[in-house]
């Protein structure tokens, strides 16, 4: 298992302190670890105490502690980090930074540091829009310090306008976004915690009211990742899906507003925020996972489902006998996409994937024929596209086709939802 990501926080003193707890939960529920630092002023605001509860670590207040030099410097402390954020970055901070004065532990393992910073400032606007502030957010670009842009409405002090930090789950998708981690996990998205029928939308940064977002209202049904079949206690048949194209598609459709199912086989990646995740084995139980989720009214099924499965599983580990391999006997697993297309409660948009090498047009059409599916999207597999993070693809559908020349498995993604939002 890779180690954790790791974030050290650090904690300006502003109004805004009080959501660095909350975003500590998201940095802890996504499966990253954190510490944190308070400044002098940060903690008129919030207190050690907390952070520490929250983070489940030391809390980190001053540059003089003997202790802390000797057992976690400040070196240390930004050199376990895989990124440091700043939140919330008051206008003394981002100055101080800016002209490069290091007078306490925040600003010296800033100043110390080259792993990559997320400054979140949050202040009054008229400070914000000074000019000296504006100044020093641009050296601090230019310095390559990634800066998120604050919030515009109602500020605590009375007034209008930019200078609001951004809600903790926006930082998470940002904080998601500089780890390269291309889902974001955010609590509510977990299977045991999401209900079919509960918002789908919880725990998502908002970018549109619901009901202009062009899938609200509509149920998304998605399969993903590879099944995986048991010869025995210990061996299986699989294959090299990733999930990435399934998952990223299940992120699009809810961010577009859908209520979304995703039927995941075995992978490793964190489940979108606002998607309901099942998780199973093998394809007889993707099947009956999928039925279980009707009705829907698009169904994308981006599974590697194996074509065969062993028709006994050994209760014991197989052992070799002499020369001869141990016989395996196949029997064919059912079609879940073609499956759907007869089922009574067929989607109104239903979705095949193909993996092609070759006549990809022509392959397509075929199993859009065979399978009574309303689209194949069908992947190019002659390169490194299982596993890769791009994808090409052509969709075929009765009135035509096109082609998609490659791009990242997340753009697929959304163009495809944008594509099923103006068919449904
Ligand atoms: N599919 C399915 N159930 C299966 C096999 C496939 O639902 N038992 C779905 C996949 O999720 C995908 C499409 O059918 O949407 C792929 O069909 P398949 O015939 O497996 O195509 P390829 O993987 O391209 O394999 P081949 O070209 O060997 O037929």
């Amino acid at each position: 298992m890779d180690k954790p990501k790791h974030i050290l926080l650090i904690i300006g003193g502003g109004i805004a302190a009080y959501k660095a707890s909350e975003l500590i939960r998201l940095i802890k529920k996504s499966g990253m670890t954190v510490r944190c630092v308070l400044t002098e002023s940060g903690a008129q605001f919030v207190t050690p105490m907390t952070l520490a509860a929250l983070s489940e670590n030391e809390v980190h207040t001053t540059l003089w502690s003997l202790k802390d030099e000797t057992e976690m410097g400040h070196i240390q402390l930004s050199r376990e980090a895989d990124l440091i954020v700043i939140c919330p970055a008051t206008a003394n901070l981002l100055a101080k930074m800016a002209g490069g004065i290091a007078d306490d532990l925040a600003t010296t393992l800033l100043l110390a540091t080259d792993t990559s910073v997320l400054a979140v400032p949050a202040m009054n606007v008229r400070m914000w829009q000074h000019a000296a502030t504006q100044r020093n957010i641009e050296q601090l670009q230019k310095d390559g310090i990634n800066v998120m842009p604050p919030d515009e409405g109602d500020m605590a002090c009375g007034e209008y306008g930019p200078g609001r930090m951004p809600e903790p789950e926006a930082l998470m998708a940002e904080i998601a976004s500089l780890m390269g981690s291309p889902f974001l996990t955010v609590p509510g998205a977990d299977t045991d915690e999401t209900e079919l029928g509960a918002n789908p939308l919880a725990g998502q940064p908002a970018f549109a009211p619901d009901q202009h977002r062009p899938l609200h209202g509509k149920h998304v049904l998605v399969t993903a990742g590879p099944t995986r079949e048991p010869i025995d206690p210990v061996r299986y048949i699989a294959n090299r899906s990733s999930g990435l194209q399934g998952f990223a598609i299940a992120q699009a459709a809810a961010e577009a507003g859908a209520q979304v199912t995703l039927v995941a086989g075995p992978v490793h990646l964190p489940t979108p925020a606002g998607v309901m995740r099942v998780d199973v084995e093998t394809a007889l139980e993707m099947e009956s996972a999928v039925h279980d989720a009707l009705p829907a009214d698009v169904a994308i099924m981006v599974a590697a489902v194996a074509d065969w499965r062993a028709n006994t599983k050994a209760e014991q580990k197989i052992k070799k006998k002499g020369d001869a391999p141990a016989p395996l006997e196949l029997i064919e697993n059912p079609d879940i996409l073609a499956g759907l297309a007869t089922h009574d409660k067929r989607p109104g948009l239903l979705i095949g994937f193909a993996a092609e090498t070759e006549k990809i047009a022509e392959h397509a059409r075929a199993k859009l024929a065979k399978k009574r599916c309303d689209w194949i999207v069908a992947n190019d597999v002659s390169g490194d596209v299982m596993g890769g993070t791009d994808n090409s693809v052509h969709i075929v559908t009765d009135t035509g086709s096109e082609i998609w020349e490659r791009m990242p498995k997340s753009d697929v993604a959304q163009k495809l939802v944008q594509k099923i939002s103006e068919e449904i």
